[in-house]
């Protein structure tokens, strides 16, 4: 099945390597740390974590290098994530040499906003086209028990920020769980109107780090759409063919929301995403086992050619559709277990970049 987004500019198309289902390596996403400044139930909920190796962790040269080979592949979206990403010193540096790319023709972040106060002017100056901030309560208190940590005002105030710094289409990320936040669908779209941002909810995932998941505490995207419908009055779907994980509803005044179902109704088919983390393991879902590693060619010195030989028979060898099996499963339960996630942290969602 070849898939043809209507979004893919036409000079690129003959870089671009398709996997075994027809989907293009368009989209990269680069963890730069794996550090974390909250513990956010749905993702950190242990109090220990055993963290990459500093020495492994790549210099920004080295993640530049990498995004030149990924961007001759056809790579062309990339999405700063981490952990937090904001935690990673000097990230505007990074963000002007990859901004500096011409085939990097989005250039993202997905942050949760505690330090985003600090840094947007910055990293708005470096080139960053747009931001995504993790947003679960507007509620302190709430914020508190959901993080562990103290930073809500924080987390507003890098959200004004961003919009104060200039950038535009500015997204709001609420991971909805049963009994925990989701009697707040209806003030988060309000606050997401007053600033500007496109909300979009996202499902509970059983990925890894999520440990305390379970089918009962998902609220699915249907669920979601009816109790908008109830307050608002009809949804209506957005038509649009992409490869993005969220799928786009409007309310009667003209508000546009998100919902990303990756629990119940997954978007394999259409994924062209890849993930790399801050020590250069390439995973190619986000369910995926096992990675390739690029730090240890890259610190060896491998050239252009042998990178391209590494990466292209992997993706075109690529079947993962990990959320859709998932879905296929009778019982569902997390993941993997504590022990494993201990051995191997690269299975954790906050290495990996949620
Ligand atoms: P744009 O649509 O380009 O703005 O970005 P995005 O929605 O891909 O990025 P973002 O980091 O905001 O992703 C939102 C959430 O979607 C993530 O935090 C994950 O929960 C989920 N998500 C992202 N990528 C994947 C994926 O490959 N598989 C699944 N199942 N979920 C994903
Ligand atoms: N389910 C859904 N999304 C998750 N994230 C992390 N863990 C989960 C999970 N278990 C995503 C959230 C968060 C981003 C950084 O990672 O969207 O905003
Ligand atoms: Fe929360 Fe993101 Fe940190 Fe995970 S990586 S604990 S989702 S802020």
């Amino acid at each position: 099945m070849q898939i043809v987004s209507p979004n893919v500019p036409g000079p690129r198309e003959d870089h671009r390597v398709a996997d075994a289902f027809g989907r293009p390596l368009r989209n990269l996403r680069i963890s730069v740390t794996d550090r974390c400044n909250l513990r956010c139930q749905y993702c950190m909920p242990e109090e220990e974590y055993v963290w990459l190796p500093r020495g492994d962790i790549l210099h920004f040269e080295e993640v530049s290098a990498l995004v030149d080979v990924f961007a001759e592949l056809g790579v062309e979206k990339v999405r700063l994530t981490g952990g937090e990403p904001l935690l990673r010193r000097g990230l505007p540096s990074l963000v002007r040499m990859l901004a500096g790319k011409p085939p990097i023709r989005d250039l993202a972040m997905t942050t949760n906003g505690v330090l985003l106060a600090e840094h947007a002017q910055a990293l708005y100056e470096a080139g960053l086209h747009r931001v995504t901030v993790s947003l679960d309560t507007l509620r302190p208190a709430r914020f508190r028990a959901l993080t562990r940590r103290d930073s809500h005002q924080r987390v507003l105030d890098g959200i004004e920020a961003t919009v104060r710094a200039g950038f535009k289409g500015l997204k709001l990320d609420t991971v909805v769980m049963r009994g925990i936040n989701d009697d707040e669908l209806v003030d988060l779209i309000e606050y997401g109107k007053r600033v500007g941002a496109e909300v979009r909810f996202i499902e509970y995932m059983d990925v890894g780090g999520a440990t305390l998941w379970s089918m009962d505490k998902v609220v699915s995207r249907t669920e979601i759409v009816e109790r908008l419908a109830e307050h608002y009055g009809p949804v209506t779907p957005v038509v649009e063919e992409s490869s993005a994980p969220a799928d786009r509803f409007v309310l009667p005044d003209g508000t546009i929301f998100g919902i990303i179902s990756s629990t119940t109704a997954p978007f394999c088919r259409s994924c062209d995403r890849s993930r790399l983390t801050a020590d250069g393991m390439w995973y190619l879902c986000l369910y995926a086992r096992a990675g390739t590693d690029l730090r240890g060619p890259l610190r060896r010195g491998a050239s252009r050619e042998e990178f391209r030989s590494l990466i292209i028979p992997r993706w075109q060898a690529r079947t993962d559709r990990g959320a859709e099996e998932r879905l296929g499963l009778d019982r569902r339960a997390p993941l993997v277990q504590i022990g494993e996630l201990r051995k191997d942290p690269h299975l954790e969602m906050h290495t990996r970049g949620g």
